[in-house]
């Protein structure tokens, strides 16, 4: 019989708690994930100190659940990943505490993790070999808009990031300047699919030294003023769709400029704003078969992408009991 290696991973990186149990790396036991949505949704956007607090209410709850579910014991587990940044300091404590604890308790060995990585991770559960070398991985998230090429090796280059606003993060904040809720990117997609896409203007800004780098903060300021500008004459659906219409030129523009110079086999979206279905289907448009997009499950955030990546790197170095966690970590390092 084929020999399992079974890892459970830990993410609480923002404002999801995420455990989940893996085996060898692709085959998912349990995914499970505590959202806090409603407890934010009144602020407009995620309040660090209240995301703590409910991983803290919620961790052993859901670590009961993805045993459970998987039908596992912690006797089957054989390694523990856990995100250690970047994300919210007071989120990601609770997770690493919660990991370390069971890690010393049962001898079970922790693997530190980066979540931008597990986010791309993400894209090779599903689709495993069938993504080839170089890829292009674009991780667009309520945090992080980066851009990297993957080798065989899955070595990172960073090719492009925000200079500024991450992606999910504009998409949040043009539901909050509308009084709609939070998270934004589903609100935003949903009014988008009744707007014209062409109906405001928005800039897609160029950086002066000529960096592929992005910048998603000109647009948020257009868009405010638009919107004060044509109060109650605002066309809301049509200012949505223009906005993700936007976003899609940015991201598919990027991937294309750096493929010109090296070409990319496959292109993986990844991150919360992979979950916009208009953006799935420019990428599918405009990179057809070469494109890998997670399904909804893994796009937002998720343990199962933490366990899958902490069986890639099983034979890496694994943490101390003094590991720390990191607000930033830029790849690769
Ligand atoms: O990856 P994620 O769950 O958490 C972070 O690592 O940040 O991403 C959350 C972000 C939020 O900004 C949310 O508005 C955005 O992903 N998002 C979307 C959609 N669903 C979630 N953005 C656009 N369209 C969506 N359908
Ligand atoms: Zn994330």
């Amino acid at each position: 019989m084929a020999e399992t290696f079974r890892t459970l991973g830990i993410e609480s990186s923002c404002d999801d708690t995420c455990i989940a149990v893996v085996e060898n790396g692709t085959n998912v036991l349990s995914s499970i994930v505590s959202s806090q949505i409603p407890v934010h949704s009144e602020y407009g956007g995620v309040v660090p100190e209240l995301a703590s607090r409910e991983h803290v209410k919620n961790i052993r709850t859901v670590y009961r659940e993805a045993m459970e579910s998987a039908g596992v014991s912690l006797n089957d587990i054989d390694l523990i990943g856990v995100t250690v940044g970047p994300g919210l300091l007071g989120s990601l404590l609770v997770g690493l505490s919660f990991a370390k604890a069971l890690s010393f308790f049962s001898g079970i060995p922790l693997i530190p993790l980066n979540h931008i990585e597990s986010h791309i991770q993400s894209a090779f559960i599903e689709f495993g070999d069938a993504i080839r070398f170089p890829a292009a991985a674009f991780v667009a998230s309520g945090g992080h808009t980066h851009l990297f090429r993957v080798d065989e090796k899955r070595n990172l280059t960073l090719l492009a990031r925000t200079r500024d606003d991450a992606v999910g993060e504009a998409f949040d904040k043009l539901s909050k300047m509308l009084g709609l809720g939070y998270p934004g990117g589903p609100i935003i997609e949903k009014l988008a699919k009744t707007g014209d896409e062409t109906r405001y203007a928005l800039p897609k800004p160029r950086m002066s030294d000529r960096s592929l780098d992005m910048s998603f903060s000109g647009i948020k300021s257009a868009m405010f003023r638009l919107v004060q500008k044509e109060g109650e004459n605002l066309d809301v659906p049509g200012l949505a769709a223009s906005f993700q219409k936007t976003v899609g030129d940015i991201l598919i523009d990027r991937i294309k400029q750096f493929g010109k110079e090296s070409p990319f086999e496959s292109v993986i979206l990844a991150g919360g704003v992979s979950a916009n279905s208009y953006l799935r289907k420019r990428f599918r448009q405009a990179f057809g078969e070469q494109a890998f997009i997670p399904s909804m499950r893994y796009a937002t955030d998720n343990g199962a992408m933490v366990a899958s990546l902490a069986w890639i790197k099983r034979n890496e170095t694994k943490a101390p009991l003094h590991q720390e966690a990191f607000s930033t970590w830029i790849l690769p390092s």
